[in-house]
Parts: structure tokens; C-alpha cells; sequence
């Protein structure tokens, strides 16, 4: 039996990792801020697949929530054999329209916690010779959009260049770059999806499925769905102001994903 931390457990894609590796046998450590509804999944989780499920309430736009977590991923005794970097969050609005303060607790939560956190789980788990981190980013970030984009672009680089260092070491790192998943996401966020055409939907059951496949194949950046490989194939062939302009426009309608 392995055990897997996953951040941002309680809802969307990080209660859908919970579902899959509990499923699978894996012992689970869940990290969010809700301790009730950790609480909860902890124990829906333990009852229904046998497994052990461990709370960790931290807010990762914290010094001490991450410093927590740092900690537990250190831990020889009770060693985590597969992070997902997972919590995120979007910020309603356009550029100077976002106070600095969130703008600086989303780069706080997507870009500081996780090279933290990936940094802290790889070194241990290079010690061990084994391991995988799956860094939650987003097709946002092959698009200019903002700082979400933004942070979401410095994962994909980050994992890619972590995993090139790594390579030969027994640890795996993957971003993982979904488009729109039906989560609690854009409702947390203010963000209506009235706009947003059906096929761009994607279910937090499969994106998982397609990222724990890929993390098995050894691939450094996983982008659920044919849907969406197909619209960054062709964002490729868009010149990059212009795509500028488009992404920005489809932003502001959308909000970002
Ligand atoms: N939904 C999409 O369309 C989409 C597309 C591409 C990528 N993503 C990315 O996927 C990831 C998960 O998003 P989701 O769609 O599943 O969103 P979600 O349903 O809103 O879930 C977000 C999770 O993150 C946790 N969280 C938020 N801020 C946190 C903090 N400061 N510290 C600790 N935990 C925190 C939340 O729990 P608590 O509130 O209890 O802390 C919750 O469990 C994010 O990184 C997001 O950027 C989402």
C-alpha cells in the first residue's frame, strides 16, 4: 500500500484524485482549509474502500499552512509516495481590476506552495529512489490570461524542468492542464458559466483517470481530452499577439479555466 497527499481534497479534481487512489488502494492524506468536510471525506473514504485517510487542514496561502504540509511530505516514518499539488482558485476580473493582495495569495497558492511542496516530497522521495508529484496547472497556461495564466504557465515550466533533473532518479513529475471541469471552481470564484459552450466541459472523474494513465506512461505534461489538444494545436498556429487579443476577449466571457 501507497500513500498520496493531495491538496485541495475536498472538492473538484482533488476530491476526484481521493475517489480514484482511495479506489485503487492507496492511503490518503487530505489537505484543505474545511476541516468538517475533510473530516468528512476522510471518513466516507476510509468506509467505503478499507483505506486510511489522514486530515491535514492547512491554508496554503499561509507561511504555517505550508510549512505543515512541508513537513508531513518530510516525514521518514510515514512516508508520501505521490503528491498532487492540487488547491487552486481563480480571482474575478481583468488586469488592475484584482487587488494586489489576491493577486499575491494566488501566486502565494499556485506558484510558492508548490515548488514548496513539490520540493519537499522530491527530496525525500529521491532518497527512496521511487515516487510521482502531479502539479495541477491548466490549458490557461498556454494562453496569455492574466495572472492565473500566468502562474499556471510557471508550473507547466517548473514541473518540466524539476522532472529533467530528476530524470533517472525514480521520481516522476507531471503537469497536469485541464480545460473547463465541472467543479466548484468558477462558482468560488464569482464566475458565471451560462457561455460556456457544453462541449467544453470536462468531468473530474476522467481528467483524473487521463492524468494518473499518463503519469504511468512517464509523461512530463498531461492535457486531458482530445478536445483540447486539438484547440492548443491550433492556439499554436495563431500569431501570439493576436492570440493575445482572442484569449483576453474569451477571458472576460469565460473567466479563466
Ligand atoms: N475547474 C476548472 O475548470 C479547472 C481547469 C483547469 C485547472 N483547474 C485547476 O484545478 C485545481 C483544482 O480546482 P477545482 O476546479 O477542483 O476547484 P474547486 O472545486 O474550487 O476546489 C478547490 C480546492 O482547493 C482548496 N483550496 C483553495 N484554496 C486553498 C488554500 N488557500 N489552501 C488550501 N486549500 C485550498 C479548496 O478547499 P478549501 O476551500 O476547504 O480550502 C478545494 O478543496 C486548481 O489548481 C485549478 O486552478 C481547474
Amino acid at each position: 500500500m501507497t500513500t498520496a497527499l493531495i491538496t485541495g481534497a475536498t472538492a473538484g479534481i482533488g476530491a476526484a484524485f481521493g475517489r480514484r487512489l482511495a479506489a485503487d488502494g492507496h492511503n490518503l492524506v487530505l489537505v484543505a482549509r474545511d476541516t468538517k468536510r475533510l473530516r468528512e471525506q476522510a471518513t466516507e473514504l476510509h468506509d467505503r474502500h478499507g483505506i486510511e485517510a489522514e486530515v491535514l487542514t492547512a491554508d496554503l496561502a499561509t507561511e504555517g499552512g505550508i510549512e505543515s504540509v512541508e513537513k508531513r511530505l518530510a516525514d521518514p516514518r510515514n512516508p508520501v509516495d505521490l503528491l498532487v499539488n492540487n488547491a487552486g482558485f481563480g480571482n474575478k476580473g481583468r488586469y488592475l481590476e484584482v487587488s494586489m493582495a489576491d493577486e499575491l495569495t494566488m501566486l502565494k497558492v499556485h506558484c510558492e506552495a508548490v515548488l514548496r511542496l513539490t520540493s519537499a516530497a522530491a527530496a525525500s522521495m529521491r532518497e527512496r529512489g521511487r515516487g510521482g508529484v502531479v502539479n495541477v496547472a491548466s490549458v490557461a497556461a498556454f494562453v496569455p490570461r492574466g495572472t492565473y495564466g500566468a502562474s499556471k504557465a510557471w508550473v507547466v515550466q517548473f514541473t518540466q524542468g524539476a522532472a529533467k533533473d530528476l530524470a533517472g532518479s525514480g521520481v516522476r513529475l507531471m503537469a497536469l492542464c485541464p480545460g473547463f471541469v465541472r467543479t466548484e471552481f468558477h462558482q468560488r470564484a464569482g464566475m458565471g458559466t451560462d457561455n460556456i459552450p457544453s462541449w467544453m466541459w470536462l468531468d473530474a472523474d476522467k481528467v483524473v483517470a487521463t492524468a494518473l494513465a499518463d503519469l504511468a506512461r512517464g509523461k512530463q505534461v498531461s492535457i486531458p481530452d482530445a478536445r483540447y489538444k486539438t484547440l492548443l494545436g491550433a492556439a499554436k498556429l495563431v500569431p501570439r499577439n493576436l492570440l493575445g487579443g482572442i484569449t483576453s476577449k474569451t477571458g472576460r466571457k469565460y473567466g479563466p479555466q
